[in-house]
């Protein structure tokens, strides 16, 4: 029998003021090859080849045995190719795209026994907030909203553009960045946040680059993981000062991300050379949205 073969988007989570909840897939992509066999095995190629483990606890393993269990099939073990171009702890959702690739995947060799928005439910339930899977498995801007009882999300059409990606050689792991945050925070940045938020959205939506310049700042995340991520706010002020209209943490970080109408190479090499004065080397991507989300090729 030929393995499914599934194709999924890296995500920028956050854009700023979004925290866990907006979240945009971006056109780089892990691919997951899977077929049934009397025991599980895994190959992989490319990011993480040599951390990742290749048993049962692998992660699209794992994803794909949560499917299993929720559609109540029964299968032996399976074979893994995985080829992943997403760098893992970086904050461009690779973690989500191991769980939507196992879901996704498994749910095709069980001839869908389970929808799209099942299918999101599971993978809110795994990750544990909903904005990197949400855009991984749907594609697009998605903006989720998630509670212990529900999960609210709609996708929210946006003009073509492209991003920068900068991505430092060194990792930032989620749960990490998600400690140092404190549990509770002034009112008044809340409010700073919410109304950030919808002018972001607004500014995206409508390719308001002079909105986006005005509104792509946030009081509950970034400014706590700075202390994590060396250099932030000078890579953050080059991008400004290059012609970048906003620029953000991608997800947790410590991958940078910044939006512009031009010159995208020029913002990225500008970053690039403000965080290597900090004595960090980074590679830059120039990335655009994917449109589909986790599709089978
Ligand atoms: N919204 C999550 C966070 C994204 O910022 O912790 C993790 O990639």
């Amino acid at each position: 029998m030929q393995p499914v073969r599934v194709l999924v988007p890296a995500s920028a989570a956050n854009l700023g003021p979004g925290f866990d909840a907006f979240g945009l897939a971006l056109t780089l992509y892990n691919a997951v090859e899977m077929q049934e066999d009397d025991e599980t095995h895994v190959v992989i190629l490319g990011e993480g080849a040599h951390t990742l483990a290749r048993n049962a606890s692998n992660l699209v393993v794992r994803a794909a045995q949560r499917l299993f269990d929720a559609a109540g099939v029964r299968r032996r073990g399976l074979r893994l190719a995985l080829h992943n171009a997403i760098p893992l702890g970086r904050g461009l959702g690779s973690s989500a795209a191991a769980i939507v690739g196992g879901l996704v995947a498994a749910n095709e060799l069980a001839h869908r026994p389970l929808t799209r928005s099942d299918l999101l439910k599971l993978a809110v339930q795994m990750e544990g907030h909903p904005d990197n899977v949400a855009p991984a498995l749907l594609g697009g801007l998605v903006v989720a909203s998630a509670s212990e009882s529900d999960l609210i999300y709609t996708q929210v059409p946006l003009p073509p553009m492209r991003l920068v990606v900068v991505i430092p050689d060194f990792a930032l792991p989620t749960r990490k960045a998600r400690a140092i945050l404190p549990a509770a925070v002034p009112r008044r940045d809340a409010v700073f946040n919410l109304g950030r938020a919808a002018l972001v959205l607004l500014a995206l939506q409508r390719g308001d680059y002079k909105l986006l310049a005005q509104a792509m700042d946030d009081r509950l995340h970034q400014p706590y993981r700075a202390r994590l991520i060396p250099g932030m706010e000078t890579v953050f002020a080059a991008a400004r000062e290059a012609g970048a209209a906003g620029v953000a943490l991608s997800g947790a970080g410590p991958s940078l991300i910044a939006f512009a109408e031009r010159d995208h190479e020029c913002i990225g090499k500008a970053m690039q050379r403000a965080w290597e004065a900090q004595g960090v080397q980074a590679r830059v991507l120039v990335l655009e949205v994917d449109q589909q989300g986790a599709r089978m090729v």
